[in-house]
């Protein structure tokens, strides 16, 4: 190929991506994948070409190959697990990313890049009213924002005792021990595992039927260890949406000099609204917060933010220097500072996107349709026999359980009925989960577009399936 057809190749395509982007968007498809995963591998193993084709051919190829595996979490019926929807301005700020095809290492690699994530870290501080000299690293989501943390962490408590991390590592280091919410999300028992933490170094601390600390137990925990010390509390608790007592926390942290950090994936966006805020009130006196973007504020994958209250922890933790990383004066800040990878995509430039597209207003809109629809859902449904609110729907989570009696043995299978037969259907795509020993039901409200309309309707096919199952 010459340079003119490469170009024309390229061009092609671009522009058959778009289109179909374009028509994707605007229809309607399977909530639910048409493949297995045999179907799917056939589609794509079409072979290693000797030679390559033409760009506008292999799309194509991948469209066919991709759709039938589709799962439509952008669609507003979905209402499994906690995730976003990925919003068209996101999307069209992630082509230009890849379009420019900038290395966020360094600024000098990507200065836009850079001052991107400069701005849109700094505007992500105001609307989670976040101490302004918090640093900000773009990550992958929350699971690598939790890592970054607690690198974070991990260093500090140790620099406070004496010993250097940097130097010697976790070797002949006193024991550091983490105080965790027995009810944590899995993804932090995995970063502190990364971070050379195991379950010996983890002190579980016990829950109410929410999924709050209890607080009591925290301060007796955190008083019978002397050495370094850690708290992960939870803004948003995946299957309660709970909040722990944030206040109460920071302050025994604080008596014991442990570093406090909140896992606020999606719960911590309550605080960028005027209604919800509340329930994370005290959260701001932490010393770290992982929260997503892939999640409430609709950025598309993968959108994560560290946020780090002592930036110098921050840097001591993630930074990577050679000669020829080189800062002048006058440059803007080094995203590696702050992130594990030194190449990396420039993913301040979807946030900075979305954070334009909704605004102040639009997120808090957002927010709080969400946790009406699920409001609204639990009220409905807490008003059939049978079917059980588990939780206090705070936020956009609620779960349910199905029993035709008291004491009904057959409880979890029913639960997974109600959800296989609505996933049949195909009208609705929801999952299962266990909670404090029961199976539940679990609707997570969080796809951009999902209305009270679209929650009523759920309400109603779950009250529906139930009647036929419950009458069987
Ligand atoms: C509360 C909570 N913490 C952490 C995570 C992990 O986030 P990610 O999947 O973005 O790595 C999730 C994801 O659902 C979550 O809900």
């Amino acid at each position: 190929m010459n340079g003119e057809d490469r170009d024309n190749d390229g061009a092609e395509a671009l522009a058959r991506a778009a289109e179909y982007g374009r028509k994707f968007r605007a229809g309607r498809h399977p909530l639910h994948p048409d493949a297995g995963a045999d179907e799917l591998r056939a589609a794509f193993d079409i072979g290693l070409p000797d030679r390559g084709r033409a760009g506008a051919d292999v799309i194509d190829d991948l469209i066919a190959a991709a759709e039938p595996g589709l799962v439509g979490n952008i669609d507003p019926r979905f209402f499994a697990w906690v995730m976003g929807g990925s919003h068209p301005v996101g999307v069209a700020a992630d082509w230009l990313t890849a379009i420019w095809g900038q290395n966020a290492g360094i600024y000098q690699t990507a200065p836009a890049a850079a001052i991107a994530e400069e701005v849109a870290g700094r505007w992500l501080l105001e609307l989670l009213e976040l101490p302004v000299e918090c640093s900000v690293g773009f990550t992958t989501g929350a699971t690598m924002a939790a890592f970054i943390c607690l690198a974070a962490a991990r260093g500090e408590v140790l620099r406070r005792r004496g010993c250097d991390f940097g130097r010697d590592g976790l070797q002949g280091a006193p024991e550091i021990k983490v105080f965790v919410s027995d009810a944590t999300h899995a993804s932090n028992l995995a970063a502190l595992g990364y971070l050379g933490m195991g379950e010996r170094n983890v002190v579980p601390i016990a829950t109410d039927d929410q999924g709050i600390v209890d607080a009591g137990a925290l301060g007796r925990a955190l008083a019978a260890h002397e050495g370094p010390a850690i708290v992960i509390c939870q803004a948003g608790q995946i299957n309660t949406g709970a909040f722990d007592r944030f206040d109460e926390i920071a302050d025994l942290s604080a008596d014991r000099g442990a570093w406090l950090h909140v896992d606020g994936a999606f719960g911590l966006w309550a605080r960028a609204t005027a209604g919800l805020k509340e329930l994370a009130a005290g959260a701001e006196r932490a010393d770290s917060w992982a929260v997503d973007g892939h999640k409430w504020i609709q950025v598309p994958y993968d959108s994560g933010y560290a946020i780090v209250r002592d930036s110098a922890a921050h840097r001591r933790a993630m930074d990577i220097t050679a000669s020829y990383l080189s800062e002048a004066p006058g440059d803007g800040r080094n995203p590696t500072h702050y992130n594990p990878e030194l190449s990396r995509r420039a993913r301040g430039f979807a946030t900075w996107a979305m954070l334009q597209a909704l605004g102040r207003a639009g997120i808090a809109e957002m927010i709080e349709r969400h946790c009406r629809c699920a409001r609204l859902i639990a009220e409905r449904l807490a008003a059939v026999e049978g079917i059980t609110v588990l939780n206090r729907v705070e936020i956009n989570q609620v779960i349910l359980t199905f029993a035709r009696f008291e004491g009904d043995g057959e409880a979890d299978a029913l639960t997974e009925r109600v959800a296989a037969s609505i996933n049949e259907s195909g009208g609705f795509f929801l999952r299962t989960a266990d909670w404090k020993g029961r199976r539940v039901l679990r609707v997570s409200v969080i796809e951009n577009e999902t209305d009270e309309d679209t929650a009523a309707s759920l309400a109603r096919e779950i009250e529906q399936v139930w009647a036929g199952l419950r009458s069987k």
